[in-house]
């Protein structure tokens, strides 16, 4: 049984990489072994639509074609049990990264057929990690519903969790941040996000029981 989660904050130690890290802790103690890749530290494009993922008779059909840091990556999650994708919201979406992840993720099993049939080489629970300034669960409503209602009929069942008002900054003292009531940052960080981690960890458990599950 193995979980990866794929970081897409290019920040390796702050608020997604450490839901992650949570998450991630949960499988190990349901009993998976775990894999955490930083999209950061990759070179990687998004799809370049060469299609040879819809090449009939090619020998890339229904896999992403392209070579570069990903495809280890995408070879990684298909040899997963459970996908965890966590990511900081940039205006109003995943990050550039998550994005172009998505894009061969997505895009490579997705056939042209009339009955636009998904190809996945498996089925598994894919568990979301959002992270944002916003103050509360489903700001981002539309996001939200787009990546379940994708990563469900692509991948798996499909849950979504965020950290809220999340801290930026080790020093609010240091930037031009004055739209923020620093004092509520601080005191969320300390009293909210360790509860967030431990719902993060909670899902990352409960992942690991539905992926033996799905077996
Ligand atoms: C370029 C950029 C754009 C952002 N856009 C949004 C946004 O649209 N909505 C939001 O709630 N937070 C937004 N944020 C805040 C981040 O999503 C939030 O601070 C997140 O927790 C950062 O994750 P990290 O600590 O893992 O890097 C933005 C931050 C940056 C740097």
């Amino acid at each position: 049984m193995k979980a990866i989660a794929v970081n897409g904050s290019p920040r390796r130690k702050w608020n997604t990489a450490q839901m992650l890290e949570s998450a991630l802790s949960g499988c190990r103690d349901a009993g998976a072994e775990t894999e955490l890749v930083h999209l950061i530290d990759l070179k990687f494009k998004g799809c370049t639509s060469c299609f040879g993922c819809k090449r009939l008779g090619g020998p890339s059909y229904a896999k992403c074609a392209m070579r570069d840091d990903l495809t280890r990556v995408l070879d990684d999650v298909w040899d997963a049990d459970v996908l965890i994708v966590g990511s900081p919201v940039y205006f109003g979406d995943v990050t550039a990264d998550v994005r172009a992840f998505l894009e061969r993720l997505w895009f490579s099993i997705l056939m042209y057929n009339k009955e636009h049939t998904v190809r996945a080489p498996k089925s598994m629970p894919v568990k979301i990690i959002l992270t944002t300034n916003a103050p509360e669960f489903g700001f981002h409503k539309s996001l939200n519903e787009g990546l379940i209602g994708t990563m469900s009929r692509f991948i798996g069942p499909a849950e979504l969790i965020e950290a809220n008002a999340t801290l930026q900054f080790d020093d609010y003292g240091k930037y031009d941040a004055g739209m923020f009531d620093v004092d509520d940052r601080i005191k969320r960080h300390n009293e909210v996000f360790p509860q967030d981690c431990r719902r993060a960890y909670e899902m990352g458990k409960r992942a690991v029981a539905e992926a033996k599950e799905l077996k």
